[in-house]
């Protein structure tokens, strides 16, 4: 299959030297590319800014920002056969970018942020034929969250975890958390490696799309 994986965090610049992002590290979507090229698919990382050594055999193309991001994911869905958007984007950013570096000057400096595109909603309204799956960052109610993005922003499937944890959130090695599908049923991923996790989802999104 021809797979697109988005990872990383986005980054919104606020001038030139300074920016709005998350400590994700891209590790769980760099697992997942690397798992799906070894399986035998055609694989696509679309990659934020990590520190992450770029995979042989895939496709990468970097990105900053969230529109960035956006502009990829949407010109290529059409000639995916699946799309994992594993990537913590900005939901903010400046609506424009100061020129020069922003100069302290004693008082309180106040950013007025606007929301970026939502990149999952956009592809949704896009004509294509992949499946699509989301992941959910949360800190609270985790499977209701989780479960009404998979539902607003139509997807196949979303993957819920829960970053407040310490060993298992955002940036670590681990991943705890649930799949979720379209037609309702849940999967616990038990704590594991995130090299773990990305085969048993690679599997269920397998298995899915095999069943369908
Ligand atoms: N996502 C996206 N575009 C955005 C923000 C998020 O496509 N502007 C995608 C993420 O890649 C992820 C899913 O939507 O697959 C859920 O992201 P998450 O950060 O958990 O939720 P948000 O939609 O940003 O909502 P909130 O921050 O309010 O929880």
């Amino acid at each position: 299959m021809k797979i697109c994986v988005t990872a990383g965090p986005t980054r919104e610049f606020i001038d030139p030297v300074r920016f709005i992002s998350s400590p994700s590290s891209g590790k769980m979507g760099y697992f997942l590319a690397q798992e799906m090229l070894k399986q035998g698919h055609e694989v696509t990382l679309i990659s934020g800014p990590v520190s992450l050594k770029k995979p042989t055999g895939i496709i990468v193309k970097y990105v900053q920002t969230a529109k960035e991001m956006r502009d990829q994911v949407v010109k290529g869905i059409a000639n995916f056969d699946v799309l994992v958007m594993t990537a913590a984007v900005c939901d903010y950013s400046l609506p424009e970018i100061h020129t020069n570096k922003i100069k302290k000057n004693d008082s309180e400096l106040v950013l007025s942020l606007v929301e970026n595109p939502d990149i999952l909603k956009e592809v949704s309204k896009v004509d294509h034929d992949a499946y699509v799956v989301g992941f959910a960052a949360e800190s609270e109610d985790l499977i209701e969250n989780a479960r009404k993005k998979m539902f607003e922003k139509k997807l196949n499937m979303i993957v819920a975890n829960d970053i407040t944890q310490k060993e298992t959130g955002f940036a670590s090695d681990d991943f705890e958390g649930f799949i979720l599908r379209s037609d309702g049923s849940l999967e616990n991923i038990a704590k594991c490696s995130k090299s773990i996790a990305s085969k048993c989802i690679l599997k269920a999104i397998c298995e899915d799309i095999c069943e369908s």
